[in-house]
């Protein structure tokens, strides 16, 4: 069997497979712990006809998007990134999510960023550990909407360690890095993945 596998910057083009992608994860009981906007058509086409500096990608496999994941916030003027992923139940499990992720940790470091941020509900074990494993450090205790802050550096020695090492090792500045991003963390806006 040949399977062909790309990873995607959403174009044009895109609109129709990831109006289906935004139906199935509209369907996912899971949705309730991803909600960067509304998965309709409309947002649909907004995203695959948007030309700003932030970036929203998608994992084809075949004629399929099976994961879509972002990195935004530049074009409001924070420095620091937000990430947020998506992988579609049939692929969970599969590494797909890691190599996502790595993905965006490229794209960020050669964007220029030298962290990223995300938010995750302390209760999601299957993203808190992948994000654990890459490097992340969190915030303790959770926010007043259950959910964790984690900080990813894009250093040079953070992108090796993250391949080597899991767990909380080298998050003992997180408290630094989070109050140094806390004047960008609006929680209106791109920060609420
Ligand atoms: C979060 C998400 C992207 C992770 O992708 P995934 O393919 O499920 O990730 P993995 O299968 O690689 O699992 C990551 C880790 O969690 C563990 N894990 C998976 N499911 C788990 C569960 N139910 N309970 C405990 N641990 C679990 C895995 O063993 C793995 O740990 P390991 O690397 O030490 O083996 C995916 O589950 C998803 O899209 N969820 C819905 C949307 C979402 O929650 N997005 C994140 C918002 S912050």
């Amino acid at each position: 069997m040949t399977v062909i596998l790309e990873v995607l910057h959403l174009k044009p083009d895109h609109t129709l497979l990831l109006t289906e992608l935004f139906s199935r994860i509209a369907a996912d009981p899971l949705s309730n712990r991803f909600h960067p906007h509304p998965f309709t058509a409309t947002e649909a086409d907004r995203i695959c006809h948007y030309g700003g500096r932030d970036r929203y990608l998608a994992l084809r496999i075949d004629d399929q998007l099976s994961a879509y994941c972002m990195l935004r916030g530049w074009d409001e003027g924070f420095s620091v990134p937000s990430l947020g992923i998506y992988v579609a139940p049939e692929l969970r499990g599969s590494g797909a999510a890691r190599l996502m992720m790595q993905h965006l940790h490229l794209t960020a470091r050669l964007s220029g960023a030298e962290r990223i941020r995300l938010k995750v509900y302390a209760d999601n074990l299957s993203a808190y550990k992948l994000y654990a494993s890459l490097g992340y450090c969190f915030s303790d205790p959770a926010d007043n909407t259950g959910q964790l802050v984690g900080i990813f550096d894009l250093s040079r020695s953070a992108l090796m360690r993250s391949g080597t090492v899991t767990g909380r090792d080298g998050c003992s500045s997180v408290h630094t890095l989070l109050s140094e991003s806390a004047v960008e963390d609006d929680p209106s806006s791109a920060n609420r993945l």
